[in-house]
């Protein structure tokens, strides 16, 4: 079956994954307390993807000091350091972890696989948050459905993951799923606890990984965010309505202007996108290349609106970990695109690169906007319509 329009896929896919016998099974059987015995203290995404969660959050968030729950916790919460909460209470399996957080007021080690049932009274919290973890629950059903319960109504629930996990422990549905998929399977465990609103989504992927990070060497961008959020049901009128954070492939663009720099790139020698400056690059040496240049244009920023939307628009052609750049053939006075699989790719034939710091430039004369994406904007799915 061909993926929707925006890359999902039909939510039968999901739900025959999750009927399956083994769907729960994993590798590693062993008592989870064997594996999680040792502290981690990591990260376990980076941090453009962390910076991208807990924007999210801090958007999802309307409630005033709300009482939060972070489902299977260590030692980040990921919640909008500016807010204040009431309290935050973290349930994990590793004291060490848990004690680290510095945003827990409260925690409680508790192994959901071995009992599913959250020792919280009945509408306790505010907002339950599960971050990078859902994919090793071998009861999710049970979990997703006392997440309902201890939820206040019109409560948060928010599930964020992404396409790392330890592959020691989590269970084939996930591992056997798509990218698409798995947000069916996170909307099938809110869907059949049968606590919760129609669920929305968000996905963000495309953005630079930082320089510093240990895997910037590989080229890939930053790990992707993928989220699945839902408001318990029966929850009062007139509340506040809750943002969804706007997502990179949604960059807005002016095409009329893109239109015209594109017309005058020979003169400008500019990417039409970004107009950071091109950089001349070498074609290859090869006797089937019948190309009849020796050089050819191409934009290496990372950060190119045109780059950054083009994961995400493969992906929806179910191409994953491909976009393209921007490319300039000065003999015929074209544009085109040239394929990437990484932000690394083509980058060896370079002979002239563009004078550093132009970009930057170009971002403080205004010429490059993407002063909308840390914003949280009234775009997208919305939830908490006001009430009677
Ligand atoms: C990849 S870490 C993510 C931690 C944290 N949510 C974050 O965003 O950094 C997975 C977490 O799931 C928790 N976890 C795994 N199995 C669990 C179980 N059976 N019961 C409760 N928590 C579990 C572990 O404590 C571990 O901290």
């Amino acid at each position: 079956m061909s993926p929707a329009p925006d890359g999902r896929t039909d939510p039968r896919f999901a739900r025959a994954l999750l009927q399956r016998e083994d769907a729960f099974l994993r590798v590693d059987e062993e008592d989870d307390a064997v594996f999680y015995g040792p502290a981690r203290i990591v990260s376990h995404l980076d941090e453009t993807a962390l910076n991208t969660v807990e924007r999210l959050a801090a958007g999802l968030i309307t409630e005033d000091d709300p009482k939060v729950l972070d489902l299977m916790a260590s030692v980040d919460s990921h919640l909008p350091s500016r807010r204040e909460f009431s309290s935050v209470t973290g349930l994990g399996m590793n004291e060490e972890e848990l004690e680290a957080n510095p945003t827990l007021t409260d925690w409680v080690v508790h192994d959901l696989n071995k009992d599913p049932v959250l020792p919280f009274a009945d509408d306790t919290f505010d907002v339950v948050t599960n971050v990078v973890s859902v994919e090793y629950l071998t009861r999710p059903f049970e979990v997703f459905k006392e997440v309902g319960r201890v939820l206040k109504p019109g409560g948060l629930c928010l599930v964020v993951f992404s396409t790392r996990w330890f592959p020691p422990k989590v269970v084939r549905a996930w591992e056997d799923a798509r990218e698409e998929e798995r947000l069916g399977i996170v909307e099938e465990f809110l869907r059949q606890s049968g606590s919760f609103e129609s669920s929305g989504y968000f996905i963000s992927m495309g953005l630079p990984r930082p320089e510093d990070d240990r895997y910037f060497s590989l080229g890939t961008p930053s790990d992707p965010v993928f989220a699945v959020f839902a408001e318990k049901q029966g929850g009062a009128g007139g509340r506040k309505q809750r943002m969804v954070l706007r997502d990179p492939a949604q960059l807005d663009t002016d095409w009329g202007a893109v239109q015209l720099r594109k017309k005058k790139v020979g003169e400008t020698m500019e990417c039409p996108h970004c107009q950071q400056v091109l950089s001349k690059w070498e074609v290859p040496d090869d006797p089937c290349i019948d190309w009849p240049n020796d050089f050819l244009y191409l934009c290496f920023n990372d950060f190119c609106p045109f780059v950054v939307r083009g994961w995400r628009f493969m992906w929806n052609q179910a191409i994953l970990g491909t976009s393209y750049r921007y490319l300039f053939n000065p003999i015929k006075g074209t544009s085109t695109t040239v394929p990437i699989r990484g932000l690394t790719d083509l980058r060896p034939g370079i002979v002239e690169e563009d004078p550093a710091g132009r970009f930057r430039s170009a971002i403080e004369r205004g010429l490059v906007d993407f002063s909308s994406m840390p914003k949280v904007k009234d775009y997208g799915p919305k939830l908490g319509p006001p009430k009677g």
